[in-house]
């Protein structure tokens, strides 16, 4: 699948704009604040249906506009598809595929599938928990529905039940509640939780050789699930967990809680670390950008197709080893790349196959 075109209208920074894209190398650059990033935004957000800031559609939509447009035309197969958004302030959005409108979002994610590499990637792993949940989360909502399905229904059942939590006092009565709920809970967390596995499985035996590839063969990466609670001791441990959450009026229990640990083996060395807590800030940036590259193979074993690869200004956070390992990787992927300026590296190193201009709020076309 590759993206033909963007139409944007008040989306960000911009009024009108529509862009053609080639389906190799495509370069947007400009100054900063000139609205780049907000077209990998809005191209994300036409694949997922959210940002991948995680902003909501009234911050989306152009100062002063009570909605914005966004139209792909995407090509598969040789079969041309069209899907419409339309983003309201104070409304959910509405979706069309080819005119016929979509009732749920969970009918649109999975067709465009993207991976999405910022700055801000490179320290998935020093940053905390949640930041780790959402790499996977935003994974296995592209590829998986019920996936989907259970963790949308899963977090809204979190926020309701601490919603009640904090009521309890005034209202004892709905006590009684809380015992349909951690059913559900145990339900939907449990597909959460078997999913979260299989992936993190999947995963290992992808990443270890792209990091010894990057690492010069010098080290060997293995990725760990660390569940909250593990799957045969969920229903349990919800239920003990009652007293204490009633105190401290939020769900303590539950793969909302889950986060995985990645461990390194020197070529030379006994043990593995555990590079949370103990690798360097080179070891933990080569480890994420391992993770990021990984997305791209996990995307093309379960789609059986490549997916769309944005680069919002990752090039120059990278040495040139890295770089030339990620330009091979891109191969022939559609990708989408931002950049602040054209320096030697991308006018000498890259194919491009289409080079924009971005301008306040303007895009044209270079070549
Ligand atoms: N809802 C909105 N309406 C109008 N303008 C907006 C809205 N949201 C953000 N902007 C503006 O969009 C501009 C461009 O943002 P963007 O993040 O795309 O810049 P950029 O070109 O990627 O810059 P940088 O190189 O610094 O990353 C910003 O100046 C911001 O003020
Ligand atoms: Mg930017």
């Amino acid at each position: 699948m590759i993206i033909k075109s963007l139409e944007l209208a008040d989306f960000r920074n911009y009024e009108n704009i529509n862009i053609n894209f080639s389906s190799g190398t495509n370069i947007l650059y400009g100054d900063n604040a000139q609205g780049k990033t907000n077209i990998l935004e809005a191209i994300f957000v036409s694949a997922t249906t959210k940002s991948h800031k995680g902003s909501k559609d009234k911050e989306i939509i152009r100062f002063g506009k009570e909605e914005a447009h966004i139209r792909t035309i995407l090509e598969k197969d040789n079969a041309e598809y069209r899907v419409d958004m339309h983003l309201r302030k104070n409304k959910s959005k509405g979706i069309a595929i080819d005119g016929q409108k979509i009732k749920r979002a969970s009918d649109l994610i999975g067709r465009l599938n993207v991976v999405f590499f910022s700055p801000e990637d490179l320290s998935i792993i020093k940053n905390g928990p949640s930041e780790r949940r959402r790499f996977m989360d935003m994974e296995l909502c592209q590829l998986d529905q019920i996936y989907l399905n259970s963790l949308s229904k899963y977090n809204k059942l979190v926020i309701e039940r601490n919603k009640i939590l904090k009521d309890l006092f005034e209202h004892p009565e709905n006590s009684v509640l809380l015992d349909v709920q951690d059913k559900q809970l145990f339900e939907y967390g449990s597909v959460i939780i078997k999913t979260r596995e299989k992936f993190i499985k999947d995963l290992n035996e992808i990443i270890r050789p792209i990091h010894e590839k990057l690492t010069g063969e010098k080290e060997t990466l293995s990725v760990f699930y660390e569940p909250n609670v593990k799957l045969e001791e969920f229903e349990d441990k919800l239920r003990q967990a009652r007293k204490k959450d009633t105190y401290t009026k939020q769900t303590t229990v539950g793969p909302h809680k889950d986060d995985f640990s990645f461990m390194i083996k020197k070529i030379n060395a006994d043990d593995a670390i555990d590079i949370r807590k103990f690798g360097s800030q080179g070891q933990q940036r080569t480890a994420s950008l391992s993770l990021k590259l990984s997305e791209i193979e996990i995307v093309k074993r379960a789609k059986k197709e490549n997916p769309v690869l944005l680069l919002d200004d990752v090039l120059s956070e990278l040495d040139s080893n890295r770089q030339n390992y990620l330009l091979n990787t891109i191969g022939n992927i559609q990708t989408i790349i931002t950049c602040t300026g054209l320096d030697e590296f991308v006018n000498n190193r890259f194919e491009i196959d289409k080079l924009f201009k971005v301008t306040d709020g303007t895009v044209s076309s270079e070549n």
